[in-house]
C-alpha cells in the first residue's frame, strides 16, 4: 500500500480501511441511493468535484447543520470539526448571524446600492487589519483575483509569486507564475531580484499543505524587506488564518502587507469576500477604474444580506471570548493528539494555529508544503477520517485538519481524543 506513514502497520491499515469503508456504506442506504441519482445530473455525482475526492466511499449528505454538529439523511449525528474548511468557523447557525440574516431578509438581499452596514464593516476591517481601503467580493477566490489584478495595475508587472502547493482559490496561474518553497528566503530573493514580479501572494502561516506550517523566525521580516526592496507588492491571504486571532495573523504577527484578502467565514457562511489595500494601491485602482467600466467587482458582491452578516460577525462574533473558547479547546485537542503520538513514539507532529489543529506525518514541524506532498500518509489520513466519522466525528475531508468554533462542545474534543487513541492503538506496528 502506498503512502503509509512511519509507525503504521500497512496490513492493519489496509484491513481497517476495508472494514471502515464497508461500515460507512452499509449504514447509509439513503445516502448511497441519492449518490446514484446525483450521478445522472452532476459531474462525479457531487455538486463540487472535490466532494468526490474526500475519504468516504459515498459522500456525506447533510440533512441539517446546527451549531457545530451535522446530521445526515440516514439519521447519523456528527461533531463537525471540518466546519466547511473555515467557512462555518463560527458554527452553522451562530445566533448573532441568524438574527442578522432574519432581519435583513425583510429588507432586501441585493440592491447594488450601499447600506449603512457597508460603512460599519469597512471601518471595522480598517480598525482590525490596518489597511485603509476595502472592497467586497463574492468569495475569497474573487478577492485574490482582484488583489492580483490591482497588484499588476499598480506595478505594471505581470508575474506573480506563490509558495509551493499554496492554494488561494480556483484561480488560474499563468505559466509565468514563480513558485518557491515557504520559509526559503534565499530562493525568494533570487525570484524577486529581476524586478518582474507584481506581487507575492502568501498565506501568513501556511495551512493548505494539510498542516499548520509556521513561518521561521525572521521569515516575514525578510519577506517584507525583499518585496519592498524590489518594488514587489505583498498580498496576505488571511482566508484560513482568521482562527489565529480577532485581527488574523496580520495583527498577531504585526505584518504590513500592501493588500489583504479573505473570505469564507467573514460573513458567517454567507458567500462573501473582502480585500483591503494601501493608499498607494488605492491610487492605482482609482486610475484603473476612472473611465467607468473597469473590471473590479461583480453584481452580487457586497449584497446587503452578506454585508449584514459580516457586520454581525465583526461586531458580535469575532470577540476575545470567542477566541478564548476556540483556543482552549484547540489546546486540549492538540495536547491529546501529542500525548498519543508520544506514547507510541510515532515520528509525527501535531501543529496548531489558534483554533486550527492538524497532524502531519513528519517527525518535526514541517517548514514547507513540499515536505507534505504528494499527500504524505494519505492512506492513513483516509483511515483516520473514516474511523472517526463512523463514530461521529467529522474532520476536514481534504486535509484532516480540525477547527474549533465558539459552538464546539468540549465533550466532542474529549471524544476525539479517546477515538484517536484507540485507532492509533489498532494501527501501530
Ligand atoms: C488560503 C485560501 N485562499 C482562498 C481560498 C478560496 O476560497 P473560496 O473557495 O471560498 O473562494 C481558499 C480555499 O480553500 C484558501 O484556502
Amino acid at each position: 500500500m502506498n503512502n503509509v506513514p512511519p509507525g503504521i502497520d500497512p496490513d492493519k491499515l489496509a484491513a481497517l480501511l476495508d472494514r471502515e469503508r464497508a461500515m460507512w456504506t452499509d449504514a447509509r442506504p439513503r445516502t448511497a441511493a441519492l449518490r446514484e441519482r446525483a450521478r445522472r445530473t452532476q459531474l462525479h455525482g457531487t455538486p463540487q468535484h472535490w466532494i468526490s475526492q474526500f475519504p468516504p466511499p459515498v459522500p456525506l449528505v447533510v440533512d441539517r447543520a446546527v451549531g457545530a454538529r451535522l446530521y445526515d439523511i440516514d439519521g447519523h449525528e456528527y461533531a463537525d470539526f471540518g466546519l466547511a474548511a473555515t467557512a462555518a468557523l463560527w458554527g452553522h447557525n451562530h445566533p448573532a448571524v441568524v438574527a442578522a440574516l432574519r432581519d435583513q431578509l425583510d429588507r432586501g438581499s441585493v440592491t447594488l446600492w450601499a447600506t449603512e452596514d457597508h460603512v460599519t464593516v469597512t471601518e471595522e476591517l480598517q480598525r482590525r487589519f490596518g489597511l485603509p481601503y476595502w472592497q467586497f467580493t463574492v468569495s475569497a477566490t474573487d478577492a485574490n483575483r482582484f488583489a492580483l489584478l490591482l497588484a499588476r495595475v499598480a506595478t505594471g508587472r505581470e508575474r506573480i509569486l506563490v509558495f509551493n502547493y499554496a492554494y488561494h482559490g480556483s484561480l488560474e496561474y499563468p505559466e509565468s507564475t514563480k513558485v518557491v518553497e515557504f520559509n526559503d528566503l534565499d530562493a525568494l530573493e533570487r525570484a524577486v531580484a529581476p524586478g518582474d514580479v507584481a506581487a507575492v501572494l502568501a498565506e501568513p502561516v501556511m495551512t493548505n499543505g494539510g498542516a499548520v506550517i509556521h513561518p521561521d523566525p525572521g521569515f516575514h521580516t525578510g519577506l517584507r524587506d525583499l518585496t519592498r526592496r524590489t518594488g514587489t507588492l505583498l498580498v496576505i491571504d488571511e482566508t484560513q488564518t482568521i482562527p489565529a486571532g480577532p485581527g488574523g495573523c496580520v495583527r498577531e504577527l504585526g505584518l504590513e502587507p500592501d493588500l489583504i484578502t479573505m473570505g469564507k467565514c467573514v460573513a458567517g457562511g454567507i458567500p462573501a469576500g473582502v480585500y483591503g489595500m494601501s493608499d498607494e494601491v488605492a491610487a492605482a485602482a482609482e486610475l484603473y477604474t476612472k473611465d467607468g467600466d473597469g473590471g473590479l467587482g461583480s453584481t452580487l458582491a457586497s449584497g446587503p444580506l452578506a454585508v449584514r452578516a459580516m457586520r454581525a460577525v465583526l461586531t458580535e462574533v469575532m470577540t476575545d471570548e470567542t477566541y478564548a473558547h476556540m483556543n482552549r479547546l484547540a489546546e486540549r485537542y492538540e495536547r491529546e493528539v501529542a500525548a498519543v503520538i508520544a506514547q507510541h513514539g510515532l515520528p509525527w507532529h501535531v501543529g496548531r494555529l489558534g483554533g486550527r489543529v492538524s497532524y502531519a506525518f513528519t517527525p518535526t514541524p514541517p517548514r514547507n508544503a513540499g515536505q507534505l506532498y504528494p499527500r504524505v500518509g494519505a492512506a492513513a489520513r483516509d483511515a483516520l477520517w473514516l474511523y472517526l466519522a463512523n463514530r461521529g466525528i467529522v474532520l476536514n475531508g481534504m486535509s484532516g485538519a480540525a477547527l474549533m468554533s465558539p459552538m464546539t462542545d468540549e465533550s466532542d474534543v474529549e471524544r476525539h481524543g479517546e477515538l484517536f487513541a484507540s485507532v492509533i492503538d489498532e494501527l501501530t506496528c
